[in-house]
């Protein structure tokens, strides 16, 4: 692929030079924020007709999708599927993924390949296969808990504090980037990311969950950093969040716990109702399920 406009800006500065724009976007980002002008979306009015258009994902779409042998991810491929979109649906065990296998058996638009998330190297591979194919939505779906156990105030367990960052923070950043090309060349041009209302700064109630609800609400703002990063290139920055949903994710005790919990079939099709309002006016949202904007 072509190098873009920011590699050639990059490869063209100097240490010294691009140390004094660094500086100089800081400032100005400062001064912005300051100014109350810095963290959200930008005022309707820099948009162009087109760019408030939702265009939905259907045949004829790509979307890469990880984590997708079980749970949300697997629900996102069948349903995917179901739309004839031609779906890359990536998993760390493709031999043991046999539902997935029996899916794509049966879906000719299913291609199965092998990535684990906090493998940077496996992402860069990945990428390098796919280099010259448009992606029109990179779902992040992979995600962990890191067990409620690990995570009590007072034992605290920091070792696992490292894995939910690297499943859930780190993995969907390099996606984004390893990908961006494939994205930007796309139709659609989403890179959307399964969030939790856990994420939410403003909502939580109970103290609990710390290294997970630390993750999302790190990934919020990963992403709305990218929504602002991505839109002059007409890139679309999103954010769902499932609701309480009976997937491997929420074992049992605490399953039965949750009254209002949900099925993924339909927590996957609320997100994907909310997957397509995304436009490059609203770039950089946070959707719950029910088509709410959640608070940061
Ligand atoms: N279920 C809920 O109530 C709920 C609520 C809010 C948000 N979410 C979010 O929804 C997303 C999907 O969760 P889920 O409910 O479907 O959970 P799940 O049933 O536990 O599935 C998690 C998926 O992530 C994959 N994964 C874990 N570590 C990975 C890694 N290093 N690289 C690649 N894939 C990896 C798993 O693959 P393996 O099979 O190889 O482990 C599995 O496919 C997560 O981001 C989660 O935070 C879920």
């Amino acid at each position: 692929m072509a190098k873009s406009h920011d590699d050639n800006e990059q490869s063209h500065l100097g240490r010294r030079e691009f140390m004094a724009a660094a500086a100089g976007m800081a400032a100005t980002a400062f001064a912005a924020h300051e100014a109350g002008a810095a963290g959200h979306a930008s005022t309707p009015a820099e948009f162009a007709p087109e760019d408030k258009v939702a265009k939905p994902v259907g045949a004829g779409s790509t979307i890469l999708i990880t984590g997708a042998n079980r749970g949300l991810g697997f629900e996102f491929s069948r349903q995917y599927a179901e739309l004839d979109t031609r779906i890359i649906a990536t998993c760390r065990n493709p031999d043991k993924a046999t539902a997935l296998q029996k899916l794509a058996a049966d879906n000719s638009g299913i291609v199965i390949e092998r990535l684990d998330v906090t493998d940077l190297q496996n992402i860069d591979e990945l990428a390098e296969k796919y280099a010259d194919e448009p992606i029109d939505v990179l779902l992040n779906n992979a995600g962990i808990g890191g067990g409620a156990e690990n995570q009590i105030f007072g034992k605290l367990n920091y070792p696992v504090f490292h894995q939910v960052m690297a499943v859930n923070v780190v993995g969907p950043i390099k996606m984004c980037e390893a990908f961006r090309k494939n994205v930007e060349a796309s139709n659609l041009k989403k890179m959307i990311t399964v969030s939790s209302s856990q994420g939410s700064i403003t909502e939580v109630a109970m103290p609990m969950l710390y290294w997970y609800r630390s993750s999302k609400a790190a990934v919020n703002m990963q992403m709305v950093n990218l929504a602002l990063q991505m839109r002059r290139r007409k890139v679309i920055v999103g954010l769902v969040a499932p609701g309480a949903t009976a997937t491997d994710f929420i074992p049992e005790p605490f399953r039965s716990r949750i009254p209002s919990i949900r099925q993924p079939e339909v927590a996957a099709a609320d997100m994907m109702r909310n997957i397509d309002r995304f436009t490059l006016e609203n770039s950089g949202t946070y959707f719950n399920y029910d088509g709410t904007v959640l608070p940061w």
